[in-house]
């Protein structure tokens, strides 16, 4: 028996940080998939080879616990939470190629949650829809980050450009027939999502009467996002996401390397730059309509860069062997 399925990651163009006290955000699955592979096992262990990071653990079923030499066996955290949703604990091969940075706020660990469930799932003949992988995807993030909004693990399922509603009520998929060109600037620096979702949490715990209408502004500029977007308002779109960068600078998460990325794609003709993802190293995204070579080429002057293309399909199963 051999499964393939895959997953893709996801950049956020509005709304993060503000999403997880219930606002509404927008993002876009990319075309960088995880795939997840699951076979037969000779015994009753259940090993995890995450192949292109070189990242090998063994899985103890019963006792919920990973043995694994790997400095960065963290994402193995993923895979376990996952496999406990829709396995009975026998032996399984599983292997892995993330082909998304990791920490790098492209939402590689929600694609490995997705693609680790659709796999694992299709081998042991369990038929999830699209809204059970979400759910589940969802409550492995929560589990094993203790805080996560629904957005990466909707993206990753669903693929597309979603608008995911306040307080996650809805999901809608924005159907437009024209290229949102953006480039993905990365920094050697990984954030850490959890951290910095708590410094945020504390930062409004200290100064509720100022951050909270952050957040809520945060909000507004999403709602109006969704409509620049739905317009093709090229002009509007780029405001917003400068806008939305400032508010995340108020927020505390943005850091010298991102703000100088951030700058770099606008002086080359960016129409809009902001972080993507939860900041504090990580990743910048750049409105682009005017073109992405050229915004490509500054940044990779310091840091990496890449075009990154809506990718329409979300969570699929590749390959079934029965
Ligand atoms: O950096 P990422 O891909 O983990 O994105 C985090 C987005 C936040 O809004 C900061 C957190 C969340 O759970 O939505």
């Amino acid at each position: 028996m051999q499964v393939k399925a895959s997953a893709p990651g996801k950049a956020i163009l509005f709304g993060e940080h503000a999403v997880v006290y219930g606002k509404p955000a927008i993002a876009m699955a990319i075309n960088k998939r995880t795939c997840a592979e699951v076979l037969e096992a000779n015994d009753n262990k259940i090993n995890v080879n995450i192949r292109d990071l070189g990242i090998e653990g063994c899985i103890d079923f019963n006792k919920g616990t990973i043995v694994s030499d790997s400095p960065k066996k963290g994402i193995l955290k993923y895979i376990l939470a996952s496999i406990k949703k829709i396995h009975d604990g026998s032996g399984l091969e599983i292997n892995i190629d993330v082909n998304i940075p990791i920490g790098g706020g492209l939402g590689s660990s929600a694609a490995v949650t997705v693609a680790t469930i659709a796999a694992v799932s299709a081998y042991n003949e369990i038929d999830l829809s699209m809204e059970e992988i979400a759910k589940y995807a969802h409550e492995v993030e929560l589990e094993v980050q203790k805080s996560a909004s629904p957005i990466d693990t909707t993206v990753s399922t669903y693929g597309g450009l979603i608008y995911l509603e306040a307080d996650a009520e809805d999901i809608v998929q924005l159907d437009i027939d024209y290229d949102i060109p953006v480039v993905i600037g990365c920094t050697d620096t990984r954030g850490n999502t959890g951290k910095l979702v708590e410094a945020v949490r504390i930062r409004r715990e200290i100064y509720p009467e100022i951050i909270d209408p952050v957040i809520n502004s945060i909000e507004t500029l999403t709602e109006e996002a969704k409509e620049a977007i739905l317009n093709n308002d090229k002009k509007r779109i780029g405001e917003l996401m400068n806008i939305n960068h400032g508010l995340l600078d108020a927020l505390g998460v943005n850091t010298k390397e991102l703000s100088s990325m951030v700058y770099t794609a606008r002086s080359a003709g960016a129409c809009g730059s902001k972080i993507t993802g939860a900041g504090g190293g990580g990743s910048i995204i750049a409105y682009c309509p005017d073109g992405t070579n050229e915004v490509i080429s500054a940044i990779e002057r310091t840091e990496s860069a890449l075009k990154a293309d809506i990718s329409k399909e979300g969570v699929k199963i590749t390959t079934y062997r029965g």
